[in-house]
Parts: C-alpha cells; structure tokens; sequence
C-alpha cells in the first residue's frame, strides 16, 4: 500500500526549542496580548523588537531589558513603514519571527457604519499584514529560513453580530495564512494562524456583553509560545471555548443562525 503523502503526527511548523537565539518582531507591542508576549520573550531571552505607536509604553516594557528594542510605528502609513524598516536595518541582521498582532476594534451592527472607520480597521488589521510581509518575506527567503505569525480571531469563523468590519478582517487573515503557509513551508519558513478566543485587554474593553472563557493577557501569551515551541500551524485557546465554535461553524446554516440568535444577539 502507497503511504498517504501526509503524516498524521508531524508538527505542521518546525518547533521553536531555544528563545534565546531568536530575533522577534512583534507588531502591536504595547498593550495587551503582544505586550505580554514581547514581556515572556524577554524573559527567555529572546531579542525583541516591539512596534506600536505608542513609543512611551514601548519603552516601558524595554526597561531593564537589553535585547529590547522599541521601534515606532504607526502600520497604516507608508512612510512609518518605511522610517521603521530604516532604522530596523541599522540594528539587526535578520529577523526570525515576526508576529502580526496590531488591531482595530470598533463594535458596531451593519447598520452603524462609519467609512473612515471601516478603512481605517481594514488598514490596520488586514492592509498592513500584507505591507508588513513584503517588508520581511524578502530576507527570509534570500536566508532560507524565518516564521510568520499572525493573529487572527474566532471571530473571524463566524459572522457574528458587532463585528461587521473586524470580524471580516480575521476572516481574511485566516484564509491568508493558510495561503501562506501552502506557499512557504516548502521554503522553510513558518507560518502560524492564531485564533484567541475572549483576552481581557483594551481592544475588549470596548464588550458591553459577557465574554465566556475570558483570559488574561499573560495566558494568551503562554498559549501563543506553547504552539510556537509545539510546531503548530493554528494556534486557538482557550480550547474550551474555541472548539464549540469550530463545531458551529461545521453546522448548516439554518442551525449556525439560530443559536446565534439565540447567544449572541440581544
Ligand atoms: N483581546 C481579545 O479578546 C482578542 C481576541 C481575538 C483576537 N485578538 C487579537 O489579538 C491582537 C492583540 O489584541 P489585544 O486584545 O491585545 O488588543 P490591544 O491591547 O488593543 O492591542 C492592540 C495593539 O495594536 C497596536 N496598534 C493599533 N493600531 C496600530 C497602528 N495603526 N500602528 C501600530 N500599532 C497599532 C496597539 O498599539 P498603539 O495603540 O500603541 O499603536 C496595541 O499595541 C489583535 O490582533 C486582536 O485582534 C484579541
């Protein structure tokens, strides 16, 4: 009998086994989830590369950490790209990881739209994944080696009310990963899909409705470096709550809706 062309135990990604020669990029660093995880990267000594707009909690987080280098950015403007990547090249050789994390989250019903707000979400959370990987995928393939993470949501597995232009932003970014990571692990590069589920962080603040299976933010990031050291393609937690919606998502339709309606809807 012929082997099937796909083995049901091998990690989808090379495991990350030591932090300490890894050179990540984490975009959307000072606040939340990518706070936390460039907190728990430079405990292992990781060197860390932290972006966001907000310089003065970069550096806040860089204190007292030598392998951390706070790098502003704003990622729905060209030219913020272009300083960065600049100033990037005078500081680092190579890149190993970077980690899309940087988000907008207005919750709003179909009808509340605003259309600055609607680009500047699709800007932030969808255009600028695509700015930020022809910025690195470059150097990753001139080298023969690198990873690509980007967080995506459970949001993005099912149309869920509030979410009308966050939600089809995750969406997005879920079927990008898949393609990328069809496109680059035959080039050794790595790609991860990560999916949270509730994290208590600013972005959820905004929530005026009970968020079941809620996390802290240091969980999330202990999610996140569990798959990457476990070679996971889709990283999802907590798994309590993102395996019921990924059974939703499996349901025909007629059902899917009503049990939104029934537990998502007011
Ligand atoms: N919290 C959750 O329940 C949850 C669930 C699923 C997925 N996620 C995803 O997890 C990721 C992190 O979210 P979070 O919950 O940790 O939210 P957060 O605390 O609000 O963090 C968002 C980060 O994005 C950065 N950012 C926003 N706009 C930016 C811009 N124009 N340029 C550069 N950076 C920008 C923010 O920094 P500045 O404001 O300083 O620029 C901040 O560092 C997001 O992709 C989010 O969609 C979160």
């Amino acid at each position: 009998m012929r082997p099937l062309p796909f083995r049901f135990t091998k990690p989808l990604n090379r495991p990350i086994r030591d932090w300490s020669q890894q050179r990540v990029w984490i975009i959307g660093a000072s606040s939340g989830i990518g706070a936390a995880l460039a907190n728990a990267l430079l405990d292992r000594g990781s060197t860390v590369i932290m972006s966001a707009r907000r310089a003065d909690r970069l550096h806040e987080i860089a204190k007292g950490h030598s392998c951390a280098i706070p790098l502003t950015l704003d990622v729905a403007n060209a030219e913020s790209w272009h300083s960065a990547l600049a100033s990037l090249r005078g500081q680092i050789d190579r890149i190993d990881l970077v980690v899309f994390c940087a988000a907008k989250y207005h919750p709003e019903r179909s009808w509340e739209l605003i259309p600055e707000e609607t680009e500047d979400t699709l800007s932030i959370n969808l255009q600028s994944v695509y700015q930020g990987i022809q910025s690195v995928l470059p150097g990753m393939l001139e080298r023969g080696e690198g990873g690509i993470a980007v967080i995506a949501s459970v949001a993005g597995y099912l149309g869920l009310p509030n979410a009308t232009v966050y939600g089809p932003s995750k969406a997005a970014l879920i079927n990008l990963a898949e393609l990328l990571y069809s496109d680059l692990h035959t080039k050794n590069i790595n790609v991860y899909l990560i999916n949270p589920g509730f994290v208590s962080t600013e972005l959820t603040a905004k929530n005026n409705f009970f968020m079941p299976a809620l996390q802290t933010p240091e969980q999330a990031a202990n999610a996140i470096l569990q798959g990457f050291e476990e070679g996971d393609f889709e990283i999802h937690f907590p798994k309590r709550f993102t395996l019921i919606l990924k059974l939703m998502q499996m349901l025909p339709y007629r059902w899917r809706f009503a049990l939104i309606r029934r537990f998502v809807t007011a």
